[in-house]
């Protein structure tokens, strides 16, 4: 096991490089959502987190700089708009440590955690966290949900503080269609899992619950960019009926009009990618990501609504003969050809140019190509508990009825974190996800 874990951590650690590698010099400071800390915490924050779970808690070892441990424990959590709500993070510091001292602090805490595998390993016997490589799975996972957090920041950030990098694929603008709606007849669908069916999960995900799904009828690719302009152009930025009253109250202190990524200049639309501005056109059959509020209005001009996160799990896993599937495609571990996951194109794609990737419906793209928002709110299956250690707040701070789950997986999610239990949530009024929808009606 332990050759297989330094791989993993190595592979981990260097696409964190890349990532931060997209970073001009001086943007390190930079914080392009408010609500989060400028990236230089995260340099800290991804070795803090190995340090204090790993070296600090599996193993108890002193700590060489236990003011960066403290420091980069926790960052701000965007979706809290209440703080005496959840767990206490550290202060905001007055000016953040010089970047060197931070990648100082990251390579030795890196040495430190290669050379804590074996001891880990030898108390597998005795610590819950060190069993089959538990702990190692946590910082891993941990680590890469913070590279598509990272990605969509840097997709907030303005060109001249970017670096576009030389290995960056072209944008793929042709190849798929936006396809007609798949009827999912009603049937029972499993969501979470049992502590014995993974190696490693988040707290959020056990155990399994089985779940009864009454008949309906989903869109088989999620909305595009062309789809979504004839909502923009039909008004639907400002017809209130469209909107419940608090997505309304946040449009218009937002004052938005159509998505965040989309831009107006003379007169033509554009469309802001990580590192290109492209003319919508070009782009008309990607998915749009918006946030959960604009794709229920979207929904509701259309007359139907946005799918559950049972229904999600009807139309990716379930198949005729009532069995569920690992993946929407079957049993085969995902890769490439299953959808836009995993870094692969560092961008959305054309719906339905996966059809490899489809459910037993026919529904397209469940996973990949920007994660998939639902109508459901964020809680704990029943008999849940907050069971990682040192972290009890991990999910159950988000328990609040704002924020919503979403499934699946973007480009920029890694197939590791491709599983059928796993969840992501945000409150719906986050626009920055690379999340897309589709909307169902009942069938
Ligand atoms: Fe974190």
């Amino acid at each position: 096991m332990a050759e297989t874990v330094i791989e993993r951590l190595s592979a981990t650690w260097a696409r964190t490089d890349r990532i931060f590698e997209l970073l001009a010099a001086d943007a390190f400071l930079a914080q392009p959502i408010a609500l989060r800390h400028p990236f230089i915490f995260y340099v800290g924050h991804l070795p803090a987190f190995a340090w204090n779970h790993i070296c600090a808690g599996v193993l108890g070892l002193p700590s060489f700089n236990a003011g960066f441990d403290e420091l980069f424990s926790r960052g701000i959590d965007p979706d809290v708009d209440d703080p005496t709500h959840c767990h206490a993070h550290p202060e905001v510091p007055d000016s953040w440590p010089p970047l060197a001292h931070v990648l100082a602090y990251r390579d030795r805490v890196r040495a430190a955690v290669l050379d804590s595998v074996d001891a880990v390993v030898e108390r597998a016997g005795t610590q819950a966290m060190a069993r089959d490589g538990r702990v190692f799975a946590m910082i891993i996972e941990h680590e890469l949900m913070h590279q598509e957090t990272l990605l969509y920041m840097m997709q907030q950030l303005a060109f001249d503080l970017k670096v576009r990098p030389s290995w960056l694929p072209p944008v793929t603008l042709g190849g798929g269609r936006p396809l007609d709606t798949a009827q999912v007849p009603a049937g029972t669908a499993t969501l979470g899992a049992a502590l014995t069916d993974l190696g490693f999960g988040w707290d959020n995900e056990f155990p399994s619950v089985q779940v009864f799904v009454p008949a309906f009828r989903v869109d088989q690719t999620p909305v595009t960019n062309r789809q979504y302009l004839d909502f923009v152009t039909d008004g639907g930025y400002r017809r209130s009926e469209l909107w419940s009253r608090d997505d309304w109250e946040w449009s218009r202190a937002e004052k938005l009009d159509a998505p965040p990524v989309w831009m107006e200049k003379d007169g033509r639309r554009l469309y802001r990618g990580l590192f290109d501005l492209l003319p919508l056109d070009s782009v008309a059959d990607w998915p749009v990501y918006v946030s959960l509020a604009e794709a229920r209005a979207y929904a509701r001009w259309q007359g139907k609504r946005v799918l559950t996160e049972p229904e999600y799990h009807r139309a990716a896993f379930g198949d005729p003969t009532g069995a569920e599937r690992a993946f929407p495609w079957g049993a085969a571990a995902p890769d490439e050809r299953h959808g836009n996951f995993d870094f692969q194109a560092w961008s959305p794609t054309p719906v339905g140019a996966c059809p490899e990737g489809a459910s037993a419906w026919g529904v397209h793209e469940l996973v990949g190509n920007g994660w998939e928002w639902t109508e459901t709110p964020f809680s704990g299956f029943p008999g849940f508990e907050a069971r990682i250690p040192g972290y009890p707040g991990y999910s159950a701070d988000f328990f609040d009825g704002k924020h919503f789950v979403l499934k699946g997986a973007s480009w920029a999610t890694a197939a590791e974190l491709v599983r059928r239990s796993f969840r992501n949530w945000y409150q719906a009024h986050y626009p920055y996800v690379f999340a897309k929808f589709r909307c169902v009606s009942n069938g």
